[in-house]
């Protein structure tokens, strides 16, 4: 046990996660500080206050004194130094970063694409979920020879289209490509850029575009048609992204791993005829 235990630990680990009060966020967050690390959540404080986040996620993890939050937009350029200095005064110095912000809105034919939208899906996924924050802290960690750890979120959007979802697939995509681009920028520095790709997980942005009613389970022909591709039968819980994201962290378990991107989906992208 002790083996496995050290292997794994994310003792010393102190984490931002932009998105950290969003559905996946939240629950990684608790599993994460159950392995050992400190978190600080970073989150807008609009459709879901910071400060609750951060004690539900006290609440599940059941180690206090490691679970902190910031109020910051993670794709406002401006606002990044404030919030790194910020999460310093909290936890110490943040050696790990997880792009969590992010999701798609509503779905529909490519020639009705809305151009403000799709801008909108682009900036909130690709800038706010990746470029921005990962230019200040991988800019914080080379001046001070931190030798930190990124985590992406792509989907499956990533590597095959999703009808009609065309911005969220441009973003994530896009994300992919990036993610194996800035591993090898900052592999000098031993800055390690890995990400975590999910299946079908029911979040806050999501469950409108899969779930038809709430109280009965009924889902949407999307939701049944996710279902039936993915070799599994169901959507994914969310505390099944905790292995692949502890391992990505864990510097004893991955330390030579930069540039992946870990499916954790029930097979569908194995899906075949
Ligand atoms: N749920 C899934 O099935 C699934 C599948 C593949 C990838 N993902 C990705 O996982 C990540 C988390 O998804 P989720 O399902 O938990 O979604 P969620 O909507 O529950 O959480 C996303 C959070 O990001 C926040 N956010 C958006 N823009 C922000 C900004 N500019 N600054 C700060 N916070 C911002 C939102 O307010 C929200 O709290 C996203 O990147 C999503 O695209 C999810």
């Amino acid at each position: 046990m002790d083996y496995i235990a050290k292997l794994f630990s994310l003792e010393g680990k102190n984490i931002i996660i932009t998105g950290g009060a969003g559905s996946i966020a939240g629950v990684l967050a608790a599993e994460l500080v159950k392995a050992g690390a400190r978190v600080c959540l970073w989150g807008r404080g609009t459709n879901h206050p910071v400060a609750e986040a951060v004690e539900r996620v006290n609440a599940a993890a059941g180690r206090p004194g490691r679970v902190f939050g910031v109020t910051v937009d993670a794709g406002v350029e401006g606002e990044i130094p404030r919030a790194i200095a910020e999460t310093e005064g909290l936890m110490g110095a943040p050696n790990a970063l997880i792009n969590g912000a992010g999701g798609n809105r509503g779905k529909g034919p490519f020639v009705d694409v809305d151009v403000d939208l799709f801008k909108e899906i682009v900036d909130m996924n690709l800038l706010a979920g990746f470029i921005v924050p990962t230019k200040f802290i991988a800019k914080y960690w080379i001046e001070k020879k931190i030798e930190g750890s990124i985590v992406n979120f792509t989907s499956m959007g990533s590597y095959v289209p999703l009808s009609g979802t065309w911005a969220y697939c441009s973003a994530k995509s896009a994300i992919l490509n990036m993610t194996q681009a800035t591993a090898k920028e900052f592999a000098p520095y031993g800055i390690r850029v890995n990400a975590v790709a999910p299946g079908f997980f029911i979040g806050h942005q999501n469950k409108a575009l899969l779930i038809k009613d709430e109280a009965s389970g009924e889902l949407t022909e999307r939701g049944k048609a996710v279902i039936a591709h993915t070799p599994f039968g169901r959507f994914g819980k969310h505390e099944e992204l905790a292995g692949a994201m502890i391992f990505l962290l864990a510097s004893a378990a991955s330390g030579f791993v930069t540039g992946v991107s870990l499916p954790v989906d029930g097979g569908y992208l194995v899906q075949n005829i």
